[in-house]
């Protein structure tokens, strides 16, 4: 298992990422466009999928995979949802990851046209997410 307890770069024990969006559509609307983008995506492998949590695997190398989770929680009035995706890989070999969890969460959401959506804020750090904003992502 992956903990980070005070955020710190040290105390990932594997190679992980999180980030954090703001979406202006309602939490069902972003479920669907993650469902939807995902099945579409031969390196995923949709997992079980419930109003609030949708769970994926990536294999992004023969034997290297990463746990992908989607949750969501409404926001005020439910005029918007928070999403929250974590990338975990399996392996601690995976420590330099090269921005691996990191795109197999962005590679979702922009596909999933929600980077388009109204009101659509990303916030994360270096400290969530190894390799964060120095990834290109294919
Ligand atoms: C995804 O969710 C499952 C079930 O709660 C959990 O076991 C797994 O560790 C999660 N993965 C990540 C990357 O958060
Ligand atoms: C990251 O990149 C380095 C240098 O190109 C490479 O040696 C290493 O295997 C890569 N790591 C992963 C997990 O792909």
């Amino acid at each position: 298992m992956c903990i980070i307890s005070s955020g710190r770069p040290t105390e990932i024990t594997h190679a992980y990422c999180k980030i954090v969006w703001i979406v202006g559509l309602p939490c069902d609307q972003v479920n669907t466009a993650i469902v939807t983008q995902i099945k579409t995506m031969g390196s995923y492998r949709l997992g079980p999928v419930t109003p609030s949590l949708v769970q994926s695997k990536h294999t992004s190398a023969p034997g290297q995979m990463e746990s992908v989770n989607f949750t969501m929680s409404p926001t005020f009035r439910n005029l918007g949802c928070h999403l929250e995706g974590s990338s975990a890989s399996a392996f601690w070999y995976s420590l330099m990851d090269n921005g691996t969890n990191y795109c197999n969460l962005y590679t979702v959401i922009q596909g999933s046209g929600l980077t388009r959506a109204p009101g659509f804020v990303e916030f994360s750090n270096e400290w969530l997410c190894l390799g964060y904003r120095r990834s290109t992502c294919q």
